[in-house]
């Protein structure tokens, strides 16, 4: 392999790879290794020019670790793949009001993906498929950035505490009944430490998500009030990546330490994205996530 150039991207975080190809880094070992300590230095890497398809993203993606099987209400369900679009079976773009309108505009909050699910992820892999002519962005802030900005007796604070992230409470943010029963059911609220220490160089970051709405043992309107303050400042102006999609574009973050939304294209145009999700595991410090109670129950 030729030597790998990592540019930095953004304030703090983010940066694109160079001289190394997706394929590269499914197949070859030491390859990923650098790849690997790229991803925990940067949180999202980008990699331009490749050749992406369901294949190669998958093969590429397990290198990571187990890739997740996609819930119930999502297209792609069963499968390793989130199919993020607003083109209905009939090939055309659906209206404003339809279902993927809408969760495409639930897309545009601020989170981090699968905080809501029994196991979270480590991180996702996103490759565009179909580019509008302008918008459709995808923005990143690194909550790692965030947390070390803020002051030490509240980081002291925080990584002792949990909150609880519920898919049907983001989605209600959008519309009450987004979340169809279904899914509800599928995907009760989960509760995780509200800083996610990386394992390999002890840094914090906070754990949050529009999907985050109460914190363990605090009343609900300050639990309320410590959520919106700690997402404003992890979001605050000047302090984000916005990466612009070409075709070949296989972007990955890490979803310990970032947060991420999309951006808004002309509505009647076409985009069409494919998202593979890896789930964390112990060496990613997924344990050290759990609240107290849970750990001893398993
Ligand atoms: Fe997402």
């Amino acid at each position: 392999m030729a030597p790998m150039d990592i540019v930095p991207l953004g304030p703090g975080f983010a940066a694109e790879l160079r001289g190394v190809t997706i394929a590269e880094i499914a197949s070859d070992g030491a390859a990923y290794s650098e790849v690997r300590r790229a991803f925990e230095e940067h949180s999202v890497l980008v990699f331009r020019d490749q050749m992406v398809d369901d294949e190669s993203q998958l093969a590429f993606s397990r290198s990571f670790g187990p890739p997740e099987v996609t819930k119930v209400g999502s297209q792609g369900t069963g499968t390793h793949f989130v199919i993020l679009s607003t083109i209905g079976e009939d090939g055309k773009v659906v209206p404003a009001d339809h279902r993927l309108a809408l969760r495409n505009r639930a897309n545009q909050l601020w989170h981090t993906d699968s905080s809501f699910k029994k196991v979270p992820a480590l991180t996702s892999v996103l490759s565009a498929r179909t580019i509008p002519t302008r918008g459709g962005e995808t923005e990143f802030v690194s909550t790692r950035v965030a947390f070390e900005r803020l002051q030490a007796g509240l980081r002291q604070k925080l990584e002792n505490l949990f909150a609880w992230h519920d898919y049907a409470h983001s989605r209600g943010q959008i519309a009450p009944d987004l979340a169809s029963p279904e899914e509800r059911a599928a995907l009760p609220p989960q509760c995780w430490r509200m800083v996610w220490k990386n394992p390999v160089n002890g840094r914090g970051a906070l754990y949050l998500a529009s999907h985050a709405y109460a914190i363990e043992g605090m009343e609900s309107t300050a639990g309320k009030e410590l959520l919106d303050k700690l997402m404003e400042a992890a979001t605050a102006p000047g302090t984000n990546y916005v990466h612009t999609w070409r075709s070949g574009d296989v972007v990955m973050w890490d979803n310990r330490a970032t947060m991420h939304r999309g951006r808004p294209w002309p509505a009647h145009e076409a985009r069409l994205m494919v998202r593979t999700t890896v789930s964390a595991t112990a060496v990613d410090g997924l344990e050290t996530m759990r609240p107290p109670s849970q750990q001893a129950a398993e």
